[in-house]
């Protein structure tokens, strides 16, 4: 049995409002959660992790369970900006290896967050924008479509899946309450929420 996440902050306004933190979390995500759990039992998915059921399933079973390990990831990466130092001029900032690998493929870190926000405000649709990496730890920027997430593809020429780094989900559910149309605008504020060390150990696992 899946059961929903505990979410590691109480609130992270003003950048995403209580009122849709709480409707995502406990409305979508919650429903999603529920959804598999009926889907999945009594099937060969019970008892495996959302990874293998992402990668082995199709129709409604892939996308609750794409749903929930794309919102699980998503949740987990941010902080209150308070505690990411994201209230002032500055935005937080990865360090160490990941800075490294961004800045030897985009230039800058703001090179990198300016594509980032472009491939979000341009998906078609419900979807997800990604930061992953493949088996030699080549970051890429990955547009997915509904539920899909980096963990279900490999890239041409490799055989290893693709590793989730770094999310924003641009469904309508993640900011109309708070942002309405304005897709990019939400995207924009998410960085002054991004916990960079969370970010960090995904890339380095
Ligand atoms: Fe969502």
């Amino acid at each position: 049995m899946f059961k929903l996440i505990d979410l590691p902050y109480a609130s992270l306004a003003p950048v995403i409002s209580d009122e849709t933190l709480s409707f995502h979390y406990g409305k979508h995500l919650q429903a999603y959660v529920d959804n598999l759990n009926k889907l999945i039992a009594g099937t060969e998915f019970e008892g495996k992790s959302l990874e293998d059921i992402v990668k082995n399933s199709t129709g409604a079973i892939f996308n609750n369970a794409g749903q929930i390990l794309n919102h699980e990831l998503y949740f987990t990466q941010f902080k209150t900006p308070d505690q990411v130092g994201g209230n002032g001029a500055s935005l937080p900032a990865p360090t160490g290896n990941l800075l490294k690998q961004i800045e030897k493929q985009w230039g800058t870190l703001d090179a990198f967050m300016a594509e980032f926000e472009q491939k979000g405000t341009t998906l078609f649709g419900s979807g997800w924008v990604w930061l992953q990496t493949n088996a030699d730890g080549e970051l890429s920027i990955g547009q997915y479509a509904g539920a899909d997430n980096p963990v279900a593809h490999v890239m041409p020429g490799q055989t290893g899946h693709l590793k989730p780094i770094l999310t924003f989900d641009v469904w309508e559910h993640a900011y109309y309450l708070d942002y309405q149309n304005r897709r990019a605008a939400h995207l924009k504020e998410l960085w002054k929420i991004v916990d960079w060390e969370v970010i960090e150990k995904r890339f380095t696992k």
